[in-house]
Parts: structure tokens; sequence; C-alpha cells
């Protein structure tokens, strides 16, 4: 049911172009559910690895064993933040394009440091605790859940992605809805609204191109969707073909890609007939041991909002891990203190 619109949010910002999207989201503390998100991503790169393996070189293989490279590109271990994006746009922060040497080369413009401390000073004015508190619970809590009741299903596989649904409540959408009003004012004007949001069916065509126009993301408001992004492998979701000519781009425009030589150019399209199916496997397994340890008790149930940290976005709507700009620290709630 929720699958369109989590869909949308993260093909967005790959589809526009060179300038640094920076999202605003909540870094999964270390407990329960990064350990689930770290496993899954685990998964899915080994599964990878066995699947597409034998194509790729030994120099390229450097990883961290004699394996291949796998074609799963998120790595949450060491590159990507595990995370729950609250606010993902286009901010208007680099320095001014006639201020760029005369060339056309693509490419990111420099930050420009008087907007980013303008900009870090307005999130830095946002009092989440007082947000939390304001939604009438002490805490903010996040927990996995699955949109699909009957089978006990708690991951989505679309196109490229693979993600871990995250339970919609008040505080979240709280905290996502205030960061908008506070940061909307930053947003690069005008916004472009990628061409697969108009190809959405109504109503959520009107109401996503409105988003879009509006805050710079159809993933905000009504839209907003929290999930915890495991995998990215544009290479697998060519067999999906409505998706191919937005993957392409998104490969192509993705802001940071330090792999392309491992790209689809390198793609062996008759290897690939059981792309979507090595992702199933993978997650199923991942679901039945998840599944398993929830139906033991209380299992998984007691995270909460630790934090808000500023970071830059890469493939697959991730956020690179040493990018991070900020970091607003929620503690226990008052009283709670001893
Ligand atoms: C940086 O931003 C400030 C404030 O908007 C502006 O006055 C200044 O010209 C910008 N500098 C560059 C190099 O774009
Ligand atoms: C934020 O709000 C909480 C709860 O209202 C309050 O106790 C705290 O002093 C506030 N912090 C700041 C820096 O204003
Ligand atoms: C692609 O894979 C098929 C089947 O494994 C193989 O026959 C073919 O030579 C491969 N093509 C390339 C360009 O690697």
């Amino acid at each position: 049911m929720a699958t369109p619109v989590v869909l949308t949010l993260i093909l967005l910002p790959l589809l526009l172009c060179q300038s640094i999207h920076l999202d605003i989201h909540i870094p999964l503390p270390d407990g329960c559910l990064k350990y689930h998100a770290l496993r899954a991503n685990r998964l899915l790169r080994q599964a990878s690895r066995r699947t597409f393996g034998g194509g790729t070189t030994a120099t390229a293989a450097a990883d961290d064993d004699d394996m291949p490279m796998p074609t799963e590109e998120v790595n949450l271990f060491s590159v990507h933040t595990p995370h729950i994006t609250l606010y993902l746009a286009d901010f208007d922060l680099e320095v001014s394009e006639i201020s760029r040497s005369n060339n056309n080369e693509p490419g990111a413009l420099p930050l420009n440091d008087t907007k980013v401390s303008a900009f870090m000073d307005e999130i830095s004015s946002i009092n989440f605790t007082e947000i939390i508190l304001s939604t009438g619970s002490m805490e903010c809590p996040i927990t996995y859940y699955s949109n699909d009741a009957p089978s006990d299903t708690y991951y989505i596989i679309n196109g490229a992605y693979t993600m871990l649904p995250i339970a919609k409540n008040p505080c979240l959408q709280t905290l996502s809805d205030t960061i908008l009003q506070y940061m909307k004012s930053y947003l690069r004007h005008p916004v472009v609204v990628p061409p697969w949001v108009a190809e959405l069916p109504e109503p959520s065509r009107s109401s996503s191109i409105y988003r879009c126009r509006e805050y710079g993301s159809p993933n905000v408001l009504e839209g907003f969707d929290p999930h915890v992004t495991v995998g990215y492998d544009p290479l697998s979701s060519l067999r999906l073909g409505t998706m191919q000519n937005d993957v392409e781009r998104s490969v192509k425009y993705s802001p940071v890609n330090n792999r392309e030589g491992n790209s689809l150019s390198n793609s062996n399209s008759s290897n690939r007939a059981n792309d979507l199916q090595w992702r199933i496997d993978a997650m199923q397994q991942w679901n039945e041991i998840y599944w398993q340890a929830l139906s033991s008790g209380n299992y998984c149930a007691d995270e909460v909002v630790r934090g808000i940290a500023l970071g830059k976005v890469g493939v697959g709507g991730t956020v690179l891990a040493n990018t991070r700009m900020g970091y607003w620290d929620i503690g226990p709630p008052p009283g709670d203190q001893i």
C-alpha cells in the first residue's frame, strides 16, 4: 500500500542533477534496529557477490576479502549511515554560479560558508525536545513494522531499493513537519519536478507535484513514509522495465558515484535473469531471523530517537557516513536524569 510513496522519496534526489542534496535525518541509535539494518545489508551484499561475482576482476575485490565486489551499493558498515530521513532536499547552499570559473564542466559547486552557517543556525534554533513533548510523548519511539500484516513481512523491495519500513507515529511526523517548516526557505528555486512524478496516478500525482514545488520533496507531510534503506542496486532493477530510464539517470547523475567503472556498462543482462529473486531470497532470510526474534517477546520495541543529524546524500538516497555536517542531541526526557 505505501509502496509508490516510498519509492518516490528515494528517486527524487537522484534524478535532480549535480547539486548537493542534504538529508536531515535520524541516525539509527546503536541497538537492536541498527543491528538488524546492518544484518539485512550484509545479507544483500553477500547475495549480490554470489550472484554476480564471476564477472569482476580480482583488483576490484580489494573490498574485504577475495570475494568479488558486491553489486549492492549500500554499505552500512563503512560508507553509509543507517538512518530515517525526515527531510531531504536540494537546498540552495552553494556558491553562486557566476563565481565559478568559466567552464561548463559538470560537478557540484562548492558550498558557500555564509549560507551553510545560516542553515545550521536555523536547525540549531529548533528545540527538538520541546517538539517531542508537544506531541504528548516523553520520547519519540522508532520501530520496524510490517506493512503486509498477514505474512509478517518487514521489508519492501521496490525497483533498485530495499527498505525496512518504520512505523509512522505522531512524534516522527511532527519532527518531520517542523523541520520542514523551518528549513523550506532554504530550498533551491525553481524546484525541478522530476518527470516520473507526472506519471503517478491521481490523486497522488497532483499532491506529489504540489509538495515538490512547495517543499522540494514529495515525501513530506502526508507523503512522509519513514523507512531505513538497506539496499540500492540499480543493476538489479533493470529487469523491472518501467524503471529503466529513471534508474539509468539516477546512476548517471547520482551525487556520488565513485564506482563508475563498476556501473551499468559492465552489466551482463543475460546473467541477471534472477535479479529480483536473489534479493527476495536474501531478505526472506533476514525476515525469518527478525520474525523469530520478535515472536520471542517484546523484541526491538523500546528504541527512541536520540538525535537528529545533517549529512550529504549518496547513491540511492543514502547518507554518506563521512559527510556529517551537524548533530543535535536529544537527551532523556526532563526528570529522567539521575
Ligand atoms: C555566499 O552567500 C552570501 C549570502 O547569500 C552572498 O552574499 C555571497 O555573495 C555568496 N558568496 C559566493 C561566493 O557565492
Ligand atoms: C527545550 O525545551 C525543553 C522543554 O520545554 C526545555 O526544558 C529546554 O530548556 C529547552 N532548551 C532550550 C535550549 O531552550
Ligand atoms: C554474459 O553472460 C553469458 C551467460 O553467462 C555469457 O555467455 C556471455 O559471454 C556474457 N557476456 C559478456 C559480455 O560477458
